[in-house]
């Protein structure tokens, strides 16, 4: 078949590989191929076990898949086919020299942009997925303009704002598509053909474009917003705990306020995933780099706060647990760091769990779909870890359960059984303020929820 547009993605990960899906599905005559450096990574989405869980993804992937959509390790070839290059390849918070711990690391973006000069053979357009940050957009250009061949390269930045477990669904009905582009005429056409592609299912108003500055930067700043929402109601999380105040009951009622509205001010251990921290510590370094030292730290609070969150957590259940927690057996109830997802990257989970076992508690982890992942993540670390997937296996003999993820098969388990099951005093501490306390605590078990008043036996 002939396809009237070929598109590349680079990087076949959280990002990449849904994104193209939903493209390759909605776009039946543009062929749209991923490639990765990662071989086993590739083959997995060439089978039916994906290398990510999302909801949703394996049909999307397997309506597409062999007619317009194609996953493969053949970079050169895929990038001289290619008239518009998706570039979603990973962009840690650098963990050496300059910028160590706050900029991103840039070594991954940096060599697809030379394999782009090397094995183009005509003019492109090149598409910033990756959350990058504000001004990387130049760099690239420049990196592209210095090929020997005369080829002209088209930056534009088109972030994403997908949620990982709802993936699919922030793909098919987006809150907005933002396109960034040169203010030049090269660079509106770049931009308009961007925004035909979303065209085939995006509503034209919810496609902004922008310059290529406010898409960067707006990605880091949407990313900060939410994470300072939720680091806000954290830090009250921790004055409700010293008064009567129930957070939730709090969350209720700001956020009836519809200019607050209810979303993303629900109390938890902290946040996670790839991007609040990395992008918050991102804004921060540019700021600083920019010498707006009161702008950097105002931001940097909200990462510390989260911080203080996770410590505070760790220290209620040692408290709680008479000050020791030596050879007694815990049960974290989740370790992806959200519902809905395999993902543990950032996770709350892995800070509580280095600092359990460094108080050599008996750790037991227990998640859906984050196993494989908390294996990675702890690996090497002394102390007893057992991996389980089943909640009643893993709460035999338990002393306590400490609620990670708010997964919703947690919310329905049977804790009379679980209860039956445990050393007594059985402890249940709720870092997602998911199960019912009151129910629980008439069980029998002690009960310590986030920032609300804890329902104890003793
Ligand atoms: C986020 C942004 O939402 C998305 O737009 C961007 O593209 C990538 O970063 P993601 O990291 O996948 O997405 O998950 P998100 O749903 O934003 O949750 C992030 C963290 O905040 C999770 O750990 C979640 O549990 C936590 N959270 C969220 C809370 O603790 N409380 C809330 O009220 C909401
Ligand atoms: P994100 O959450 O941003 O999608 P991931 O880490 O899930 O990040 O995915 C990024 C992917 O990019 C990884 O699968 C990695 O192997 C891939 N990658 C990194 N550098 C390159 C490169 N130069 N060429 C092709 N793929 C790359």
């Amino acid at each position: 078949m002939k396809f009237s547009k070929n598109i590349l993605c680079i990087g076949a990960g959280y990002v990449g590989g849904p994104t193209m899906a939903i493209i390759a599905l909605k776009c039946p005559s543009y062929k749209v191929t991923v490639v990765d450096v990662n071989e086993e990574r590739i083959g997995r989405w060439n089978s039916d076990d994906l290398p990510i869980y999302e909801p949703g993804l394996l049909d999307a992937v397997r309506a597409a898949r062999g007619k317009n959509l194609f996953f493969s390790t053949a970079i050169p070839e895929g990038i001289r086919a290619a008239d518009i290059i998706f570039v979603s390849v990973n962009t840690p918070t650098k963990t050496f020299g300059l910028g160590a711990g706050m900029a991103s690391d840039l070594q991954y973006w940096e060599k697809t942009a030379h394999q782009i000069v090397t094995y183009s053979e005509k003019p492109k357009i090149i598409v910033e997925k990756s959350t990058l940050p504000v001004r990387t957009a130049e760099a690239m250009e420049r990196i592209l303009s210095e090929n020997k061949k005369n080829i002209h390269f088209e930056v534009v930045s088109n972030p994403e704002f997908l949620a990982e477990g709802s993936a699919v669904n922030d793909l098919l009905e987006p809150d907005r598509v933002l396109i960034g582009s040169q203010q030049t005429e090269s660079g509106f056409k770049a931009a308009r053909e961007i925004a035909a592609i979303y065209a085939h299912w995006v509503p034209i108003e919810k496609i902004i474009t922008t310059n290529l500055w406010s898409a960067e930067l707006s990605k880091l700043v949407a990313n900060a917003f939410l994470a300072q929402r939720i680091s806000s109601i954290n830090a009250i999380s921790a004055l409700c705990e010293k008064t009567d105040a129930d957070v939730a009951e709090i969350s209720f009622a700001v956020g009836s306020d519809t200019r607050i509205g209810f979303e993303f001010i629900n109390a938890s251990i902290g946040f996670g995933g790839s991007c609040f921290k990395k992008d918050i510590l991102n804004l921060v370094y540019i700021c600083r780099s920019y010498g707006l030292n009161e702008v950097a730290d105002y931001w940097e609070k909200v990462v510390k706060m989260n911080d203080y969150q996770q410590e505070r957590f760790v220290k209620k259940i040692i408290k709680e647990m008479f000050n020791t927690i030596v050879a007694k057996k815990i049960v974290l109830l989740g370790f992806a760091f959200k519902a809905n997802t395999g993902d543990t990257r950032e996770s709350p989970g892995i800070y509580l769990a280095k600092k359990l076992l460094e108080e050599r508690a008996a750790l037991v982890i227990c998640d859906p779909q984050a196993l494989e992942n908390a294996r990675k993540d702890l690996a090497g670390l002394e102390g007893e870890v057992v991996y389980e997937p089943d909640p009643y296996r893993a709460t035999q003999a338990a002393q306590a359960i400490a609620v990670i993820t708010e997964w919703d098969v947690f919310k329905k388990l049977d804790f009379e059984k679980i209860f039956a099951g445990m050393r007594k005093p059985a402890f249940v501490f709720d870092g997602r303020n998911i199960l019912d306390h009151r129910r629980l605590f008439q069980i029998g078990f002690n009960v310590f929820p986030l920032g609300k008043p804890s329902l104890t036996h003793f």
